[in-house]
């Protein structure tokens, strides 16, 4: 017996990191799975995407799990692509009851060296993309009448801006305004709506070299060159957290455990919001 066993669950942004990670740790307690991306790279970001290979070992993954999988491409920002997925995931899978809308990006630039194109991806992908997908999955999840629980990801940012992100911290922002607003107006059809706020996380969004040659100044900055400002900035003694552990708190978000919690901006951030600036070591 799994705590989700019956229960369906679409997840945007699944070919790999916390979005895969979401799909291994559902599947594993009995949900069928739906995950879509766009496994390709934005024009914006500097690390790389992940390609239709990435979201087809998702799915192996989840059949691995002897869980159903509908993996389709489909991008968060294109309201058509995105309106298939979801048709799909109904006629495949009969219905909808969890929502992760996980699926993002990060660029960086100075407030006022910002791009246009960085300010309109991270807008579309991160804060309309999440809109997008909480409006389809809820004409379904309402017409089903089944009742369900929505996690939208945020980001500590949305609490502590850091610099350099400003398009980011605005999108992470709106996801809580997304939340707040669809918590309000799903609960008289039973489906709680909470959000997630990672602080950093072993995925290849914020692991990978041009990321640490940026914080370090430098080209050939190393993980062991930066991990002690990574340590800084939170209070546990780990210097980032797993995608394994964004997935323990949506699936205690998504099952029973969690039924009495909605409207809920919680963060899973290794202790780093009574980090005080400049640190306590
Ligand atoms: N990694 C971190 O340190 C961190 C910290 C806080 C919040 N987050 C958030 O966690 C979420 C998951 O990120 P991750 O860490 O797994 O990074 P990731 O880059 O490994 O995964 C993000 C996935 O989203 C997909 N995606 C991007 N744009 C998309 C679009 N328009 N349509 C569909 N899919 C799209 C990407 O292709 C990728 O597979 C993101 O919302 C991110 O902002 C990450």
């Amino acid at each position: 017996m799994g705590l989700l066993d019956g229960k369906v669950a679409l997840i945007t942004g699944g070919a790999r990191g916390q979005g895969r990670s979401h799909a291994m740790a559902l599947a594993r307690e009995g949900a069928d799975i739906a995950v879509c991306d766009i496994s390709t790279k934005p024009r914006t970001t500097f690390y790389d995407g992940p390609t239709a290979a990435d979201l087809k070992e998702t799915e192996r993954l989840v059949h691995e799990l002897d869980r159903r999988c509908v993996a389709m491409e489909a991008d968060v920002t294109d309201r058509v692509a995105l309106g298939r997925f979801v048709d799909a995931t109904v006629e495949q899978l009969g219905h909808i009851d969890i929502v992760c809308a996980n699926a993002g990006i990060v660029s960086y630039n100075s407030f006022w060296e910002t791009t246009d194109e960085q300010w309109d991806d991270t807008i579309a992908t991160n804060m309309t993309g999440v809109w997008n997908t909480v409006r389809a999955c809820a004409r379904h999840m309402i017409a089903a009448g089944r009742g369900g629980s929505m996690v939208l990801t945020s980001s500590v940012a949305a609490f502590t801006p850091a610099p350099g992100a400003s398009a980011y911290v605005a999108s992470k922002n709106g996801v809580v305004g997304i939340m707040k607003s669809a918590a309000v107006e799903l609960a008289q059809f039973n489906i709680r709506v909470n959000s997630i706020h990672p602080c950093t996380v072993n995925t290849p969004m914020v692991i990978n070299q041009p990321t640490r040659d940026m914080f370090g100044g430098r080209s050939g900055v190393t993980h062991a060159d930066v991990e002690p400002a990574m340590q800084a900035l939170v209070l546990l003694p780990q210097t980032m957290a797993e995608p394994e552990d964004m997935s323990a708190a949506v699936l205690y978000l998504v099952s029973d455990a969690g039924r009495a919690v909605t409207g809920v901006a919680l963060p899973v951030d290794l202790g780093m919001q009574l980090v005080p600036p400049g640190g306590w070591r």
